[in-house]
């Protein structure tokens, strides 16, 4: 179970149904998953529940922000960051993406070997490097990666009783946090003191939250939560892509309208066009959704799908088991493009069975501009380089707070001439 904690959760689904419980102490942990319970939880009876224990011990690190939030104070934080995803931001942003890429490809050498989760998370950490910060690289964005590196490796102590005590304690690796942490708002305090001397604007989201009043601490709590929710989550979905097509046979039409759709630089709005590769994404978020397990703490005693549950009672639902069971998709461990097509159209799969970015108020506010950053990342990847897996061992999944690939994917790869 602790090994491959989605797979056993998917086993015990499949064994014993939609709902398993478990307690710990007096605290009972559910497992529902069930199209009824995550149209209730996610949707209809969203005001019932807060977030999940997990969510609950990031906030005991890093405090409130928009993951952590409930209720108005998150509505009026969820407000102000919609500004960073409306349709003409990410539009414009697309360009940016689209230039980076091809830049990034062009420096490349013309053959060679690479690793691909590397390979694709220093894509993701340049992208929301450049959505951040308006570029590329920055030590900006490096602080916040040190301060949440250190923050999260503090979770699992938060399970402790008397979590709040040790957080005090002189110890080491709590040092090294808060360390960190001051580091990041010394950092950030030269770069808006920089930016209040400047006339003009870069095309980035810290502008933006410059421009909507917010202040220092709000503008470190929303880069950090951006960069928490946007960056793993996108490498993730992008290396399973990657790796996934060379794994699998592709109906030659995904070759394509990659080949189209790069030549005639096409943007994201025209993805109705390449059914292929809106396809390609989907399924790789059916197998692979990079948050596997959404977690939900009950606020009062609630009916759920016809049963009842206790005010406090932990219910976690899971996209991996749901996306994945026998139920709802034919051949459900198959990575099949083909199975979202039917006459060149996509297919939508019943409701509330298929659910990677969530339901309602608590959405993925990135799922737009992931879809966008993945559709210019393999458009232009697959039409310059070819890759070759360099062996055939096994890829297991490793399933922290995103779902990656436990093992490093190294390939050979040849840019097309
Ligand atoms: C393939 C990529 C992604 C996937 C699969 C994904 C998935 C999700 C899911 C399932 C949630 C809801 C969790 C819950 O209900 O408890 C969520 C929330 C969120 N995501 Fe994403 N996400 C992705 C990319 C991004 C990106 C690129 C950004 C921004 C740069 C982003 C920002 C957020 C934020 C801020 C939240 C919290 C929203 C709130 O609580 O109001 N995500 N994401």
């Amino acid at each position: 179970m602790m090994m491959d904690p989605p797979g056993y959760q998917l086993e015990m689904y499949c064994q014993h149904g939609p709902l398993m419980r478990t307690s710990l102490g007096k605290k009972n942990f559910y497992l529902f998953n069930h199209p009824d319970a995550v149209k209730e939880i996610l949707l209809t009876k969203a005001s019932s529940f807060k977030k999940g224990m997990a969510v609950q011990n990031v906030q005991k690190i890093i405090g409130n922000n928009l993951l952590t939030l409930e209720g108005k104070d998150h509505a009026q934080k969820r407000k102000i960051l919609s500004k960073v995803f409306s349709k003409t931001y990410i539009s414009d942003f697309e360009d940016v993406i689209t230039s980076h890429i091809n830049q990034k490809i062009s420096q490349m050498p013309s053959e060679g070997t690479l690793e691909l989760k590397s390979f694709c998370s220093e894509i993701s950490m340049e992208l929301i490097s450049l959505m951040l910060f308006g570029t590329p690289v920055s030590k900006e964005v490096q602080a916040i990666e040190k301060t949440i590196h250190n923050g999260l490796s503090l979770i699992y102590m938060m399970n402790i009783p008397g979590n709040k005590f040790f957080m005090k304690l002189p110890l080491p690796f709590i040092q090294k946090f808060k360390q960190s942490q001051k580091e990041l708002y010394l950092i950030i305090e030269q770069l808006l003191n920089s930016r209040q001397a400047r006339s003009s604007r870069t095309y980035s989201t810290i502008d933006l939250l410059i421009e909507a009043g917010c202040n220092q601490e709000e503008i470190i709590e929303h880069l950090i939560v951006l960069f928490i929710a946007g960056q793993e989550t996108t490498s993730s979905a992008l290396v399973w892509l990657l790796y996934s097509t060379l794994t699998n046979e592709m109906p030659p039409e995904f070759l394509l309208e990659i080949r189209k759709a790069d030549s005639e630089n096409k943007k994201y709005q025209d993805i109705l066009d390449y059914p292929h590769i809106q396809a390609c994404i989907l399924e790789t978020l059916r197998l692979y959704p990079s948050i596997w397990n959404i977690g939900r703490q009950a606020i009062e005693d609630i009916e759920i799908a016809g049963y009842q549950f206790k005010k406090d009672d932990y219910i976690a639902i899971s996209p991996f088991v749901m996306q994945r069971s026998p139920k709802f998709f034919k051949n459900p461990n198959a990575f099949d493009i083909k199975r979202w097509i039917v006459k060149d159209c996509i297919i939508t799969p019943q409701k509330f069975t298929y659910f990677p970015f969530s339901y309602g108020t608590r959405n993925c506010i990135g799922k737009t501009l992931s879809e966008v950053e993945i559709f210019c990342a393999i458009k232009k990847i697959f039409n310059s380089i070819e890759f070759t897996l360099k062996d055939n061992k096994k890829i297991t999944i490793s399933a922290k707070m995103t779902m990656a690939p436990k093992q490093e994917i190294w390939v050979d790869f040849k840019k097309y001439t």
